[in-house]
């Protein structure tokens, strides 16, 4: 059997599906459950870092013809003790994570302690995790060493009738994520705080298929040294704001062109970059280069081309509450202006078949219908293609937290 990847999806499970089916191609992509996804990807190339979307990265062990838990328990009571004496000497940690079942963590508690018991017949120490919900989450796994070389996370996950069991190799780096984010030192509240890991999630839909180049094989690399980034083309945020689409970009290893129309918008791109980059152990690369100046993205004219696109682009100002239509209207017609004129701008300087993702915002009514911009039912009129997922359908690349009345629809489009 082929090795596969499996992964365990973020808050908004289809939007981390449509990512990876943009990098990794629909066919590639199985959604296990609703939270899961099984990838035809050998995980010693599999890009879990610059992933946004995905909060845990496991290797298949196996798929089992059953969902009941008594069975599922007998099978991993029986391969532990074989498996363990695969490790390194030492006091191992073992960790289960369940998804899909209803399934109270007292069980799952139980289920490790009598793993506990069959490895200890090999003559192991054992710790179990402990469970206080049916998964243990990014943090817990990190605390608990559970991807050490002597832990050992199960991620137990229904499908349907059968069941897929998988070891976890790594999750999130939430302490870099919080760094990348809160640490920066020009930050702008009116602007609006773009996640990390939604500027991941946009730079991957608008990248599409990743080129071979960005298929390292890691496995083979020696332990002491990293991967050297892969060339990966030039991409082009024309709204840059604070630059948090850059900087995540750069850490990819993507050349950047970034403009804002705002002088000082500009200069806290430059401040934010200029400050990663100097870090020790900067995970911006050093060979990614970086052209930043002040420009109209709905008249400018970039003297080179562009490979990709992404871009957050003019939220209009934050609302606590949606506002009457005589406030909401000019709100509206003011964001659509500018994503109108810019989409009719690039369409003239780049090529048939060049990638987007633009965020841009809809307001979410109280009854729960969304209000769009204008301008994205004439897509195809200003010279565009919007791309469709087969695992997500265009409601699900809408990003937001129930208390945000703005909210980021993902628009994923390629020229005609
Ligand atoms: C939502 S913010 C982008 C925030 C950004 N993603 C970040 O990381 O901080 C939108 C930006 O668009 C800029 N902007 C508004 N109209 C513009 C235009 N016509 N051309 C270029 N930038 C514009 C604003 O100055 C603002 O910085």
């Amino acid at each position: 059997m082929a090795m596969k990847t499996v992964v365990i999806l973020g808050r908004q499970p289809k939007l981390g599906l449509a990512e990876l089916e943009s990098l990794y191609g629909a066919s590639n992509v199985r959604p296990i459950g609703h939270q899961a996804a099984l990838l035809e990807i050998d995980p010693c190339v599999f890009n879990f870092d610059r992933l946004g979307g995905a909060v845990k990265f496991c290797k298949l062990l196996t798929e089992l013809e059953t969902n009941d838990w008594t069975r599922i328990e007998q099978f991993l009571i029986a391969a532990a003790p074989d498996k363990s004496t695969q490790m390194p000497n030492g006091k191992m940690t073992l960790g289960i994570s369940t998804y899909g079942f209803k399934i109270q963590p007292r069980q799952i508690q139980r289920t490790g302690l009598a793993l506990k018991q069959a490895i200890k017949t090999t003559g192991r120490n054992v710790r179990v995790a402990p469970n206080n919900q049916t998964d243990l989450n990014s943090a817990q796994v990190i605390h608990n060493r559970l991807t050490s070389a002597t832990g050992w996370e199960l991620v137990i996950i229904r499908n349907g009738n059968s069941t897929i069991i998988a070891q976890t190799i790594k999750v999130q780096d939430i302490a870099a994520y919080a760094r990348r984010d809160q640490a920066r030192p020009a930050r702008d509240s009116k602007v609006g705080m773009l996640p990390p890991k939604l500027a991941q999630m946009i730079i991957n839909l608008a990248a599409g298929p990743l080129p071979k180049q960005a298929l390292q094989n890691i496995c083979e690399l020696p332990p002491d040294q990293t991967p050297t980034k892969p060339k990966l083309g030039r991409l082009l945020d024309p709204f840059c704001g604070s630059g948090v689409i850059i900087q995540e970009a750069m850490i990819m290893g993507y050349d950047c062109v970034a403009s804002d129309l705002s002088e000082r918008m500009v200069s806290y791109t430059r401040q934010n970059i200029d400050w990663l980059s100097q870090q020790s152990n900067s995970p911006i690369d050093k060979n990614s280069r970086l052209e930043l100046f002040q420009a109209d993205a709905t008249t400018y004219k970039w003297p080179n081309r562009p490979d990709i696109i992404a871009s957050e682009i003019y939220l209009g100002k934050p609302l606590q509450k949606l506002p009457g239509r005589d406030v909401l209207t000019p709100i509206i017609q003011e964001s659509d202006r500018i994503l109108s004129g810019f989409l009719s701008n690039l369409a003239q300087q780049i090529d048939k078949g060049t990638r987007l993702c633009l965020a841009v915002p809809c307001w979410r009514q109280t009854n729960g219908h969304l209000i769009h911009l204008p301008v994205i039912d004439s897509l195809g009129v200003i010279g565009y293609n919007r791309v469709s997922f087969q695992h997500s359908g265009v409601d699900d690349l809408i990003y937001f937290r129930s208390d945000q009345t703005v909210a980021r629809e993902l628009l994923v489009l390629t020229r005609k």
